[in-house]
Parts: structure tokens; C-alpha cells; sequence
């Protein structure tokens, strides 16, 4: 399948489309199989390049995972795991970073595990120091080997009282996925409690965990000595419903997902209506719409939940290059998300990055030099571009710019977009959206 694509845009996406499970959570879904003795079936599973990456991971550690894209089922039996080679985990990885997240089942189920140079989209430094010290305050013993970190659990694993000094989403799955079958109570503080965490917490549950939530971010949990499989329906990708709303408020259009939460989507729903942008829940799922007229500049911070998430952020300022004045996004979650606005003030759009904080919400990149807030001036038209897409939700914001403006783009190395929106170019298709 080619890389590139040529998108003729100015006319609005129309149309009905099915958005599936969340790639954030789905992965995550797969790891936690590997704990339990018996197989796993986990249902609404979209066929994003992120699962074939995980099954191949999976299977290279011994376990069976069989996939029906059509119904969406996918099954796990891991009960015949096995070490898998830190050069075959890495070939498999690819970028994905997934394998920091196998390390406290592995050591569950093995007492050992591998992690190799780890990938994932190029936003920032997306260090990986609370995993490792959390894997190593629960008892693993970290070494460094030519090919990655070898990890080892000689005198087994202990449940610890941890504080996050950021509500780091991966970190927090880590210590879920270790805590549960260690010995004893492990407490966190300042969590992150994102849908997705939630409903691992829910499938850790069904496996067999017992762990509570706190209303202050903090979670706790009892070790159990044995768990099993789990059946469970993923929650719907909170992430692409957010991008097919963003496109349509961008293009004028008006789009029908079925399948989309509104318990998982409030704070982009307000944010949407005061853009100016309008919505109909239906038992079915959520219908975006630009109603004609308008739209309103605003003033947004990203921030983790149950706060603007980061991920809504590129798609809807593709949005706000069409709002009328000034609007402001101050991205707190990560120093670097804003290099995909250089290709829509290529197409005209007028986007200025400072380094400053131009929101009240303390961040951690204020004094860094990180250019993390943008202003956006509007409305501009958009014009046809050739662009080469830089990370996941910066591509499919390229796209939404392309779609929404006049001429025909050219998008080079859409390849990234597979990784997390589900067969977007029949979407497209059905949309209305021309595209070769
Ligand atoms: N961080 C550290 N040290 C760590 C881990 C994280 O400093 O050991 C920092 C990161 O550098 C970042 C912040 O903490 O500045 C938040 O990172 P977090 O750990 O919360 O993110 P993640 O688990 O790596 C997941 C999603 C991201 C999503 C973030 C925030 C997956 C596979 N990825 O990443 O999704 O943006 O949470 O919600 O679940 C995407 O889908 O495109 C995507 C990037």
C-alpha cells in the first residue's frame, strides 16, 4: 500500500461512519491478558496497526491470539508463555512502546523480562524513569545489556506505597499491571484516572484484582496469588471521535459516529459547542455538525483527565484556524506538540508558538523552552500543500487541514495514521472526502 496520498479538499465530510475500541486502552487490554491462567476474549477491537504489533509481541512471548476483524473479537490464551529475544522483541516493537508495559506480567509469569530501545511518536522526550523506578521499588532488578534492559524479580515482588510526581498515564498502567498479582497492598498517589485506566481497572477486576479507586487519585491495590481470563467490550476511541468532530467543524460538514460515549467525551463536548460547533447524542452514538454561521475563537488548556486531553489538541486547532479572533492553546501534557502547525501556516493558516505559559494551569515547561503554547488568528482559508505527516494526531490533523482546504495536498507518509484510526480511508470514502 502506498505512503502517500492526494486529498482535494474544500468540501464538507458528510456522512456516517463506526469508530471501535480505544487504541489506548486495547493494548493495554492485551498486556493484561498475559496475567491471567486461562484465555482472554476482548470484544469491539478495531483493526489499527497498534493491535497487530501487540499480537506479534504476544506471540512472540508464547502466547495464541487470534483476531476477527469483523466482529471485532479477539482472543488470548497465554498459557504456554515463553522469553521471547530482546532483538526479535525490538524487530516486532517497531516504534511502539509496549514492551515497557509487558515487564511486571513477564516477571509475574517468568521472572524475567526484556525492555529494547522503545519508539512511539516523536513528541517530546516521552521518558521512561517512573516505569523503571516503579518496576524497581516493586522488587525487579534492572540491568543493562547491549541489546536493552534486562529485568529479573530474584526475590519475587512486593507491593509498594508510590506517588506519581505527574498522573502519568503509562506509569499508572505499569504499577496496575505489576501491583496486582505482587505480594501485599501497594498504594498510589496522584494517578492517573483517564476512561482508559478505568476500564483497565475493570478488566484487572474481572481477571481477579482487587483494587479500589479514591476520589483523590489515589488507587489501591490487594495482591492476589492467581488470576484469570477476562471477556470484556472495550470503551469506544474517545481520541477519533474527537478527530471526526474536529473534521467536521474544519470542513463544514456534518458526521454521524456511531458508536461514540458521551460519558467519555464531556470536556471536549463543552469546548466543542463554545467553538460554536453542534451535537446530537443518540442512543447510537454522537452527531457533529457545523451549523452554519460563525465559529468562536477561545482559549483552551490541554491537561490530563479529566481536563482537555492532548490528543483532542492538534486535530481542533485544524478547527480554530477557522474561528473567528484570537484563540489560545496552552499544552501542558507535552513540550513538543505543536510542530505539526508549521504545515498549516504553510496553507496559510496563521499560528504563532511562544515559550511562555499562556494559561493559569501550572506546567511543567514554562521555564524549559519549549515552545507549548500557540495562538491562533482566524479565520484564514487553507490552501493545497505537499506535507509529510510527523506523529499520529499531527497526521490525521494534516489530513482534517487538507480536507478543509481548496486544492489538492499531497500527504506524504500516512503509514503513521494506521497506527491508531481504524481503516480511515474507507471512512474518508464514506464521508464524501475525494482522495486518491
Ligand atoms: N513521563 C515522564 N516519565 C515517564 C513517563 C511519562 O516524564 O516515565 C511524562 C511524559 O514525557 C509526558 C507525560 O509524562 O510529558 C505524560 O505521559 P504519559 O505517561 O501520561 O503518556 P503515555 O502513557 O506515554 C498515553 C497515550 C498517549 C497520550 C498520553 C496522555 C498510549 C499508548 N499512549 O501515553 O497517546 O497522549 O497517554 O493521555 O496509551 C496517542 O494516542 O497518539 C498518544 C500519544
Amino acid at each position: 500500500m502506498t505512503d502517500s496520498i492526494r486529498v482535494t479538499g474544500g468540501a464538507p465530510l458528510t456522512g456516517e461512519i463506526r469508530v471501535r475500541g480505544a487504541k489506548n486502552f486495547v493494548s493495554k487490554a492485551m498486556v493484561a491478558a498475559l496475567l491471567g491462567s486461562t484465555p482472554s476474549t476482548l470484544r469491539n477491537v478495531p483493526d489499527i496497526r497498534d493491535v497487530g504489533v501487540v499480537s506479534a509481541l504476544l506471540r512472540l512471548h508464547g502466547a495464541d491470539v487470534n483476531y476477527d476483524v469483523e466482529s471485532g473479537e479477539l482472543t488470548i490464551d497465554p498459557t504456554a508463555l515463553t522469553k521471547a529475544d530482546a532483538a526479535n522483541i525490538a524487530e516486532h516493537a517497531g516504534s511502539s512502546r509496549i514492551p515497557i508495559l509487558l515487564c511486571g506480567p513477564l516477571l509475574h509469569r517468568l521472572g524475567e523480562a526484556v525492555i529494547p530501545d522503545l519508539g512511539g511518536c516523536r513528541i517530546g522526550d516521552r521518558p521512561i524513569d517512573f516505569h523503571l523506578e516503579i518496576l524497581q521499588r516493586f522488587g525487579a532488578v534492572v540491568t543493562e545489556h547491549p541489546d536493552g534492559l534486562h529485568l529479573s524479580a530474584p526475590n519475587g515482588l512486593r507491593g509498594i506505597k508510590y506517588r506519581l510526581s505527574y498522573p502519568s498515564v503509562g506509569a499508572t498502567e505499569q504499577l496496575l499491571l505489576t501491583a496486582v498479582m505482587a505480594e501485599g497492598i501497594t498504594r498510589l498517589d496522584n494517578a492517573a484516572v483517564e476512561p482508559e485506566i478505568k476500564d483497565l481497572i475493570d478488566t484487572l477486576q474481572k481477571m481477579g484484582a482487587i483494587i479500589s479507586v479514591d476520589t483523590d487519585r489515589s488507587v489501591t491495590i490487594e495482591g492476589v496469588g492467581r488470576m484469570h481470563g477476562y471477556d470484556h467490550t472495550a470503551l469506544t476511541d474517545r481520541i477519533e471521535v474527537g478527530s471526526w468532530a474536529s473534521a467536521a467543524l474544519a470542513t463544514g460538514g456534518d458526521i454521524m459516529v456511531l458508536g461514540a460515549q458521551q460519558r467519555h467525551m464531556g470536556m471536549f463536548l463543552n469546548v466543542f459547542r463554545k467553538v460554536g460547533g453542534e451535537f446530537d447524542v443518540v442512543p447510537e452514538g454522537i452527531r457533529f455538525y457545523h451549523p452554519g454561521g460563525e465559529l468562536h475563537s477561545i482559549a483552551l488548556q490541554t491537561d490530563v483527565h479529566p481536563g482537555f486531553m492532548t490528543d483532542w489538541q492538534q486535530p481542533l486547532v485544524v478547527a480554530l484556524t477557522q474561528a473567528k479572533g484570537l484563540s489560545i492553546v496552552h499544552e501542558t501534557v507535552y513540550e513538543k506538540r505543536f510542530g505539526f502547525t508549521d504545515a498549516l501556516v504553510a496553507m496559510g493558516a496563521h499560528v504563532q508558538l511562544f515559550r511562555e505559559c499562556l494559561g493559569d494551569k501550572e506546567c511543567r515547561f514554562g521555564q524549559l523552552n519549549f515552545k507549548h503554547s500557540a495562538v491562533i488568528s482566524g479565520p484564514t482559508p487553507l490552501t493545497a500543500t505537499e506535507i509529510t505527516v510527523p506523529d499520529l494526531r499531527g497526521g490525521f490533523s494534516h489530513l482534517i487541514a487538507a480536507l478543509a482546504a481548496t486544492g489538492t495536498s499531497t500527504v506524504h507518509g500516512i503509514g503513521i495514521i494506521d497506527r491508531g484510526y481504524e481503516d480511515f480511508r474507507g471512512k474518508l470514502a464514506a464521508l464524501g472526502a475525494t482522495v486518491e
